[in-house]
């Protein structure tokens, strides 16, 4: 008994003394928990780093972006194949995800060996490997007829602009293949798959082990933010706020991030707890001074470090008497399976026995007990180093939440936490320790990250064919250069029909004679009146001609008509327009004066002189009763005489396009046509009189507005009219009318863009396939809205907001996706409208048998003029189909008001001559 007693003493003194002689020598090995939560507050400050756009660029921790927007939600699905490559194993997958709505995966793999010629090889013969065991592995599975969608774990740190990208920023590890780091792996991995002609893969993702950890164990636990790997290497993953997250645009909801935390130390910060071990591992690795707080802790490096330990513990005669083998001498000769077997808590002494002798050393008792102890000071301070930074992310996450207690799920991975036997005991305690403020569950991840890397390329997989339907939208918008120019052509024939006489009672396009002939000589002189009424504004205008130098002065005053007048009576509508003349007279100072006026009028309107016009019909957002087939001179002189207050000579009545064509035609005498891309569109130009069949006489040319608004109203464009185009024309005050307007003018543009959002929300592309009621309201998008949208200056974040104060409540995609739509429809808009201007400028061209025109266009409107791409589509496209003609496109700086101030000046001149004679 006694003999017992004292072996137990000897024993426990014997191990005591091994104890304090390993803690004395590796005393600097031993993290206390103020060093780790120093080293926990030094990480937190890295992490903050390595977000920040302007500190990353130096931060050592890299925080990279995943673009893995959200955890699983069971609603994925669908057959995936998937590479592990970078862990201890390499494994080929296919994983089957849920099927009849049950959360249900399964997984078939098959490992292959990654031997050090490949792995530390040329980049070239890797990828090519890793195709050929993909290619082998489909052939045995019979998969080589499927074309299967695959998500690549690749556990190195990569730089992602998407989610199928990955430009390596360094290889780490046991890897390090020549000539691939800077390069993206997904189109390498591509590339070597094309070798094999019979593989049909597309890989949709690309998932650090970390990311792929995590949506492994958040499948199972909604919980699960955060993914950590201590195997060959260590690295942890977790959800940021994307506010937080400058490198990425957008600030919705979350996104993973990569944090590469095995970098941490890279730039010094850890210097004062590395150990003259550390350091000598350092230098005999693949990548001395690199992944410094990996080599603290992972699989591939606690074996090392413990042999670094022993060998100089023996040198110093601490151990084996004094005595090495050269076993010992040998890197890589205990690797970390053995420190975990020297570990084992009950067999750990003997397995210590074994494994030294087969190091070919002699070990004492004391021998075992002590080298146990460095096994242990070793995995502890991995654990401990572990759980400070981890510590740090948790807190993060807690502190983004702005929670006091954060309850959350860990997802672990990799072949030191599963084969150690103490290390998660440890590592959960200590995090414990650290944050006591959150309640932290660990999940082991039982089937790997492939599992996750399903998920995320499922989640890829369905965003793919939603991008598909979007396209498949969005292409019903693209003409190609053939449509082009057979809208051109057909255009070409619409403007000969409206001069014919024969044809033009069935014209669509009216083509009709403004009698105005010619263009001001700079003799006119006088004060006019005008009137602008038909775009965006109503303005009454003064204007004072002065003869000679080419000069007008004009004062103007914008008047409102509310959508009741333009859509009541005519007479309400008349007595307005007169009752603003009123008052501009009275802010004028001019009540009383009897002067001449000219009437910008931008509706179609028959016209039998200069100062006569019937109104074909209301376009636009006019609908005022009694006025089609009236002539709105008539109607403006009778709310006069009502009025009884004022007299005015209306000397003409003239189209928006014609007063603009004159306004820039003061100015150079080349402008021969007017264009208005505003609220409608239309155009007018200056014909030769003898193509005018309408009008007697075959002497000079006189001005046609073409009202070109009204081609296709007899279906020549049907064939690229859209179910949105029609839905558009349905619901306007004139459907079946202006056709063409519709597909090309301010008014019309933001209802075509609503119909298409209203029809991919419908489909569930957009708003969460939630119609908001602000979606269903008619005239939302105003022009100045789709112009602000396309503005290449404007980030999303800013497009969102417009979206939002559209009561359009959008995600970052969403925002895409409305931009995009915008994009389209206002593309096709400029290009139509570059089509119809190729067929006038063609037809002048030939008119007067030229090689070559040279001629200028005035342009008004706001579409025109505030869209950030409209004007340069429309030249591009005019120059593409009349190559021929030298265009200048001349912006009508003072509106048509100007220019039908100066048609009543020529008018008044003439008038003048006519009585002299
Ligand atoms: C595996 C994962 O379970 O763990 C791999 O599927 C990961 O993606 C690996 O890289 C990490 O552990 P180890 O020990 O193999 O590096
Ligand atoms: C103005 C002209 O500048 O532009 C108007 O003075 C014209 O006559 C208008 O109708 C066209 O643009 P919008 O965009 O106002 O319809
Ligand atoms: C290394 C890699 C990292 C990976 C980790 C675990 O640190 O750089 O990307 O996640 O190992 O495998
Ligand atoms: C509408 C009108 C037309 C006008 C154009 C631009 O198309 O019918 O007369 O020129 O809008 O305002």
């Amino acid at each position: 008994m006694f003999a017992v007693h004292l072996m137990a003493f000897y024993f426990t003194k014997l191990k005591e003394d091994q104890i304090k002689k390993v803690d004395r020598f590796l005393y600097h090995m031993r993290l206390s928990d103020e060093t780790l939560l120093d080293i926990m507050a030094r990480f937190q400050a890295e992490m903050q780093k390595g977000l920040g756009k302007d500190t990353n660029p130096t931060a050592s921790v890299k925080m990279l972006p995943t673009f893995v927007r959200a955890i699983p939600d069971g609603s994925e699905n669908g057959e995936f194949l998937s590479l592990d490559l970078g862990g201890s194993k390499f494994r080929v997958l296919k994983v089957q995800v849920s099927e009849e709505g049950k959360r249900n995966v399964q997984m078939e793999s098959q490992f292959y060996p990654t031997p050090n010629e490949i792995i530390r090889g040329n980049g070239t013969e890797l990828f090519e490997y890793v195709a050929d065991c993909l290619a082998d592995f489909m052939k045995t599975k019979d998969l080589m007829q499927k074309k299967l969608p695959l998500g690549l774990t690749f556990s190195f740190p990569c730089k992602q602009t998407k989610l199928e990208e990955g430009v390596l920023l360094s290889w780490t590890k046991k890897f390090k293949a020549r000539g691939v780091q800077g390069t993206d792996v997904v189109s390498s991995l591509t590339n070597a798959m094309r070798k094999h002609k019979d593989l049909d893969v597309d890989i949709l993702a690309l998932v650090n082990d970390t990311v792929g950890t995590m949506m492994t164990c958040a499948y199972d636990d909604p919980y699960c933010e955060v993914g950590v790997i201590i195997g060959t290497g260590t690295n942890a993953c977790y959800m940021e706020d994307m506010s937080n997250i400058e490198l990425v645009e957008g600030d919705e909801g979350r996104m993973c991030i990569n944090t590469e935390w095995g970098a941490f130390g890279d730039d010094g910060a850890l210097e004062d707890i590395r150990t003259e071990f550390d350091q000598e591992l350092d230098l005999g690795s693949l990548n001395p001074g690199k992944q410094l707080f990996e080599k603290m802790i992972s699989g591939l490096y606690l074996g090392e470090l413990v042999r670094l330990i022993l060998l100089k513990m023996a040198k110093a005669g601490l151990l084996f008497g004094g005595k090495k083998s050269s076993a010992l001498h040998i890197k890589g000769k205990i690797e970390t399976r053995h420190v975990a077997a020297m570990e084992k808590y009950k067999e750990g002494l003997a397995n210590t026995r074994e494994i030294l002798t087969d190091l070919g050393l002699e070990p004492s008792e004391a021998d075992c007990i002590a080298v146990q102890h460095v096994c242990t000071i070793v995995s502890f301070r991995s654990a401990n180093l572990c759980a400070a930074a981890l510590a740090a992310i948790l807190t993060r996450l807690r502190e983004n939440k702005k929670l006091v207690r954060l309850h959350t799920t860990v997802g672990m991975d990799g072949t030191l936490y599963k084969i150690h036997p103490q290390y998660p005991k440890r590592l959960h305690k200590v995090v414990r320790k650290l944050v006591p403020n959150c309640d932290v569950r660990f999940l082991l991840s039982e089937s790997g990250s492939t599992k996750g890397a399903a998920m995320v390329t499922a989640v890829a997989s369905r965003v793919q064919a939603q991008r598909k339907q979007i396209d498949k939208v969005l292409a019903l918008f693209r003409l190609t250069q053939e449509q082009l120019v057979g809208i051109r052509d057909k255009m070409r024939v619409e403007l000969e029909y409206g001069l014919k006489r024969d044809t033009h009672p069935l014209a669509t396009v009216k083509m009709l004679p403004t009698y105005v002939c010619g263009m001001p000589d700079g003799t006119e002189k006088g004060k006019f009146l005008a009137l602008d009424l038909g775009g965006t504004n109503f303005r009454v205008l003064l204007m004072k001609i002065r003869s000679g130098r080419r000069s007008v002065r004009m004062y103007n005053k914008i008047f409102a008509i509310p959508l009741e007048i333009m859509q009541g009576t005519g007479e309400e509508l008349f007595d307005h327009i007169v009752q603003c003349i009123a008052d501009f007279l009275d802010y004028m100072g001019l009540k009383g004066a009897q002067l001449p006026l000219g009437f910008t009028f931008s509706f179609p309107c028959r016209q039998a002189s200069i100062d006569k016009g019937t109104l074909i019909e209301w376009t636009k957002g006019f609908k005022a009763t009694d006025c089609e087939g009236e002539d709105v001179v008539d109607m403006l002189r009778e709310a006069i005489k009502r009025r009884n207050e004022f007299d005015l000579d209306i000397v003409a009545v003239v189209n928006d396009t014609v007063g603009t064509m004159m306004t820039c035609g003061y100015e150079d005498r080349n402008c021969e046509v007017g264009l208005i891309a505003g609220t409608g569109s239309n155009m007018c130009y200056m014909e030769e009189m003898r193509n005018i069949e309408l009008v007697e006489g075959d002497e000079g040319k006189m001005c046609i507005n073409t009202e070109w608004g009204g081609f296709g109203d007899n279906g020549c464009l049907d064939d690229i009219r859209t179910q949105y185009d029609k839905e558009v024309d349905e619901g306007s005050l004139n459907p079946g009318k202006q056709r063409y307007e519709k597909m090309t003018s301010g008014m019309y543009l933001g209802e075509i863009v609503r119909q298409i959002l209203i029809d991919l929300t419908k489909q569930g592309l957009l708003f969460r396939g939630q119609i908001s009621e602000r979606l269903r309201t008619r005239g939302i998008f105003e022009t100045k809205f789709l112009s602000q949208i396309e503005s290449d200056r404007l980030a999303l974040l800013q497009v969102r907001k417009i979206l939002q104060q559209l009561g359009l409540d959008s995600t970052c995609e969403d925002s895409i996706v409305v931009k995009e739509v915008c994009g389209a429809v206002s593309r096709r808009a400029a290009e139509l409208c570059g089509a119809g201007l190729a067929a006038i400028v063609e037809k002048r061209r030939e008119d007067q048998g030229f090689e070559h025109l040279k001629i200028t266009v005035g342009v008004d409107g706001t579409l025109y003029k505030l869209h950030p791409h409209f004007s340069r589509i429309l030249q591009e496209t005019v120059k593409e189909l009349a190559p021929r003609c030298d265009v200048t496109f001349m912006l009508s700086e003072d509106g048509s008001g100007k220019g039908a101030a100066l048609i009543t000046a020529v008018a008044k001149r003439l008038q003048q001559a006519r009585r002299e004679n």
